[in-house]
């Protein structure tokens, strides 16, 4: 029912988290969204956004895959349904209503390929030692990416782990001279870096590859 309504207007249940203030499950022209107060964090563009970067990755040899910000889980979504990805998922996520949100409205839980971990992305990458195939990063509160994911410290914890990245990077623009130092960092530890910026026309996207 809530699904056809939404096709005349918008239907929206609302969720208060620690972390991420008032959030909002909203069905929208038939389809369900997860937001923030100014910002889409699963399903809906934010999902766009990360498909266009996955397009540009070879999945073909990927078997374990780590998320960091799993939000609603949309990218585990498109891995699954999209890109049909199989194998193991790791996806941390600071906030335990947004993994109870994921487990109720969206039917994204642990099973034999997806392990999930409340934590802190920056306090799991320190104490990290295993190897992934891809890291996803998308770790915003609201419209800001935490100022920790934009320092090296963090991108030498993710630079022991894999050999690609795809960051979606910012909402930003005056988050540039961050993005050109992680660059920096990387292009040294020997990735090939891409930026594409307004990719859906808002975020910029960090592909990393070696
Ligand atoms: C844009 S949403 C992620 C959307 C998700 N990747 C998807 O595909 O649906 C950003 C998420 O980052 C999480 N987050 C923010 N800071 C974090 C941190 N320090 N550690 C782990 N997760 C964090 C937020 O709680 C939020 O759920």
């Amino acid at each position: 029912m809530k699904k056809i309504i939404s096709y005349i207007y918008p239907v929206t249940k609302k969720i208060t988290s620690k972390y991420s203030g008032n959030l909002e499950i909203t069905w929208y022209n038939g389809k369900k969204h997860l937001n923030s107060k100014n910002a889409n964090y699963s399903y809906g563009s934010l999902q766009k956004i990360l498909k266009i970067g996955l397009k540009k990755i070879n999945l073909t040899n990927c078997k374990e895959i780590l998320v960091l910000g799993m939000g609603g889980g949309s990218v585990i979504k498109s891995l699954r349904d999209t890109f049909n990805y199989q194998h193991k998922i790791t996806a941390v996520e600071i906030d335990p209503i947004v993994i109870k949100i994921a487990d109720e409205e969206f039917d994204i839980r642990e099973d034999e390929k997806l392990k999930i971990i409340c934590d802190d992305a920056q306090h799991f990458m320190q104490l990290n030692t295993k190897k992934f195939d891809l890291i996803i990063i998308d770790l915003y509160i609201d419209t800001k990416v935490p100022s920790p994911f934009l320092k090296i410290p963090f991108w030498q914890n993710v630079s022991k782990s894999t050999s690609t990245i795809l960051c979606n990077a910012s909402l930003e623009l005056n988050n540039n001279d961050k993005l050109l130092n992680i660059n920096q960092f990387l292009t040294h530890k020997n990735y090939q870096v891409s930026f594409y910026e307004k990719v859906n026309g808002s975020n910029t996207l960090l592909i990393a590859n070696k």
